[in-house]
């Protein structure tokens, strides 16, 4: 469910002609919904219930302004970096609803999160839990931590995105965690005060949750037989969204597998939603440059590229493109960007309207890891960002400037600097 749609043959972000944004802000420019990310992040907490804390994962789109809005509604913040726990803190998420996840952090990432007095660090390696039961003991308060732990359960997704394999990098094998918690509860410099677990992105079903909150749920019970007490359970991320046709779990029905597998056990619980807040609540719109033909092969060159949505190139993934003109027929095309590499496409071998030069496209769901994973290959500068509310447009990331993607470069006296 999402608020873009056509209003008299033009397609409006909420009541704003997408038109009028491409004309007064430049195009590739990313769009976002005020009213479809806030209505996504009630309906999550509305279906967990208020107990629940609701960790918006930054990394799908880290924008001050998206935070801002979800911390508005009493969303907490789940980071992976120190920039995104700076960005979490700027926009206003109270620390005491941030957790900071993430493979490996470094010292002062760790100190800086102790430092603010964030609600817990996810540990996945053992090296990071003794540093900060050092980091823990030197400032006379221990650490909180929860153990990140890898269930070997595979989600139904891209590979690239799965993340609950034995053999990924992620977490901590189930048959170590118990040694784990054990060695956590012996630092004085640590206090385990949870466990998480995350298996993957843009997951369809509810088995591989089921799945991997039964196996959590055992090692609560274990570690509590022990008299280890773990009193938070973080689910981590991952409910898939509708990009083409997929019919993904509604969010009642996930909040449903969740209490049933966790629910009894008196642990306090903490989700860490990305995508299923974001990707349905923005589009990248597009202006296209020129139409091409080669042999039976048509190509719609438009001005957004992979550096801009790299979800095509990197995942194969799909995005469906909109005209912002209502009443265009659709052609087997392809839309491609300007960028010198055959990955470089929004849409291969798609359904794809019939647009001209000059006509506005959009691609749409790409709210999340769409402006967060864009870069500056072929020195393009990066997209602006408007948020829309109402018959309100607010510029919330200007478009990079030119000269800033070199201000940093310097030519050595030797080549004439
Ligand atoms: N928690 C942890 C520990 C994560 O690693 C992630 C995502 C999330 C939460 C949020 O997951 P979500 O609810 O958004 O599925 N760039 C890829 C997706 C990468 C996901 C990485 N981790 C894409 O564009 O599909």
């Amino acid at each position: 469910m999402h608020h873009f749609h056509y209003r008299e043959g033009e397609l409006c972000a909420e009541e704003v002609p997408l038109r009028d944004l491409a004309e007064r802000y430049g195009t590739p420019l990313y769009v976002y919904s005020h009213a479809t990310l806030t209505r996504h992040i009630r309906r999550f907490q509305r279906a967990f219930g208020d107990d629940v804390l609701v960790a918006y994962s930054v990394k799908a789109n880290p924008n001050l302004a998206v935070i801002a809005a979800l911390a508005a509604e009493g969303a907490g913040a789940d980071v992976v970096s120190r920039g995104e726990l700076q960005r979490a803190l700027a926009a206003g998420v109270p620390p005491e609803r941030i957790v900071f996840a993430g493979v490996g952090k470094r010292r002062d990432e760790l100190e800086l999160a102790l430092a603010r007095g964030i609600l817990q660090l996810n540990v996945e390696v053992e090296g990071e839990l003794e540093l900060l039961d050092e980091l823990g003991r030197a400032r006379g308060a221990p650490a909180p931590v929860a153990l990140r732990v890898n269930p070997d359960v595979p989600a139904d997704t891209h590979r690239y995105i799965q993340t609950g394999n034995k053999a990924d990098k992620f977490g901590i094998p189930l048959e170590e965690a118990p040694a784990m918690f054990r060695r956590a509860a012996a630092l004085p410099g640590v206090e385990p005060v949870g466990v998480a677990c995350h298996i993957g992105s843009q997951i369809l079903r509810l088995e591989p949750f089921a799945e991997a909150l039964a196996r959590v749920r055992q090692l609560v019970l274990d570690l509590r037989a022990e008299g280890i007490d773990l009193r938070r359970i973080d689910i981590g991320g991952g409910l898939g969204v509708r990009y083409r046709d997929e019919t993904p779990p509604t969010l009642e029905d996930y909040a449903g597998i969740v209490r049933k597998a966790v629910g009894d056990l008196g642990c306090e619980l903490a989700a860490e939603p990305g995508r299923v807040i974001l990707a349905n609540a923005g589009v990248l719109l597009t202006r296209v440059l020129y139409r091409k033909e080669v042999g039976e092969k048509r190509f719609v060159i438009v001005d957004q590229a992979m550096n801009d949505l790299q979800r095509p190139a990197l995942y194969d993934a799909f995005h469906d493109v909109w005209p912002v003109k209502e009443a265009t027929q659709r052609i087997p095309a392809d839309v491609v960007g300007p960028i010198c590499e055959t990955s470089d496409f929004l849409s291969r071998d798609g359904d794809v309207p019939d647009a001209q030069p000059g006509d506005l496209l959009c691609a749409m769901s790409a709210g999340a890891y769409g402006r967060s994973m864009s870069s500056n290959y072929n020195s393009r500068a990066r997209a602006a960002e408007v948020l829309v509310r109402g018959d309100e447009a607010f510029l919330i990331q200007e478009r990079e400037t030119l000269e800033s993607l070199w201000a940093g470069e310097r030519i050595p006296g030797f080549l004439g600097g």
